[in-house]
């Protein structure tokens, strides 16, 4: 059956961006003679029959917003097979012939289970963590690294004040990639990211030295995926043993600010790119896939490879924050 009626949703973790690709798929839809209804609050939306249509008139002034006005949530039904199952009679219900799910890894496996029940489903990456196999960056990435550098940078003011040390705490579930990209464009001399085992005696080395030369503040951006910052600290004053640390160390968790804000014109060029592709493939027949960038060009990639495989860093970002000599850590055998 040709598909027709969409329906867009925004699942799990909200992204900066989510707004602006919501946007260009219901203007990409209606220029193509289909109708489009957003499904609230994400996949629990479904069982709820919280569903809207989707007009110009809905998605004006949403382009600047943060967060997705669709809302969100990671619903817990839907995490069995019979929960699924209801869901994609409930989409047929609707007259829905083809879904759009915005949304990070757990929402985009979810998208394949529907697939695989009958109703054609294509993926967009939404997540500020930028783990998702298979695309260089998410939509959401760059506006929360904006963020994060914008934030880190103030703190460096008074850091250098004081002389002191601070250690950021910043998001990405288990994936070390806004700590490690990030402490390169804020200058950090520390990234703590699960991809790699921190030496605390090295770091501890480092920053007495740093110390001892007057070089005035030293930054550690620690990723959530590798411990708490209190966890952190608290190892630090372990590993000190009797040679004290002179400097103070503070600690600033960043949190959820990294996830709101007005998206950048980067997110919103990519979302709205990534929004259009979505469905002009699915009118067309694609379906099981996420549109993805790579290497500055759209593609699709099948949804069970990206729900399958794990996203690395890339290479080239660990060559250059060695050679920018930021302290990683060891390598840990796979
Ligand atoms: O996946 C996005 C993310 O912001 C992660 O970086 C973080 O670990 C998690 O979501 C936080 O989720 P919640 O908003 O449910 O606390």
């Amino acid at each position: 059956m040709p598909v027709k009626t969409i329906a867009v949703l925004t699942s799990g973790g909200d992204s900066p961006g989510m707004n602006p690709a919501i946007r260009a798929v219901t203007k990409t839809a209606i220029r193509q003679g289909a109708r489009v209804f957003g499904i609230c609050n994400g996949y629990q939306g479904i069982f709820d029959d919280d569903l809207v249509e989707l007009t110009e008139r809905s998605i004006g002034g949403v382009l600047d917003r943060g967060g997705t006005f669709l809302q969100s949530s990671r619903c817990k039904t839907f995490y069995n097979h019979e929960g699924r199952v209801a869901a994609v009679r409930k989409l047929f219900d609707h007259q829905i012939s083809g879904l759009i799910v915005i949304g990070g890894d757990g929402s985009l496996r979810g998208a394949i289970e529907i697939n695989k029940l009958g109703m054609p489903v294509i993926g967009i990456p939404g997540t500020i963590d930028n783990d998702i196999y298979g695309t260089d960056i998410g939509v959401g990435v760059d506006t929360s690294s904006n963020t994060i550098v914008e934030l880190i940078d103030k703190i460096k003011d008074t850091a250098r004040s004081h002389r002191r040390c601070f250690l950021i705490e910043v998001m990405g579930r288990n994936s070390g990639y806004l700590a490690l990209s990030t402490a390169i464009s804020c200058g950090a001399e520390v990234a703590v990211i699960p991809e790699f085992r921190y030496n605390m005696p090295r770091i501890l080395d480092l920053l007495a030295n740093r110390y001892r030369n007057r070089l005035n503040d030293s930054i550690i951006i620690l990723a959530e995926g590798v411990c708490d910052a209190d966890t952190f600290i608290k190892h630090m004053q372990e590993v000190q043993g009797e040679n004290v640390l002179k400097q103070e160390v503070r600690k600033t968790v960043l949190g959820h600010v990294q996830r709101g804000g007005r998206p950048s014109h980067f997110d919103r060029l990519l979302a709205s790119r990534m929004g259009e592709l979505a469905v002009i493939s699915l009118l067309s027949g694609e379906r099981g896939s996420m549109v993805a960038l790579n290497r500055g060009r759209l593609t699709l990639v099948d949804l069970e490879k990206v729900c399958t495989m794990k996203k690395r860093l890339p290479n080239d970002i660990i060559r250059l924050a060695r050679h920018l000599g930021i302290e990683l850590g060891d390598v840990v055998e796979v």
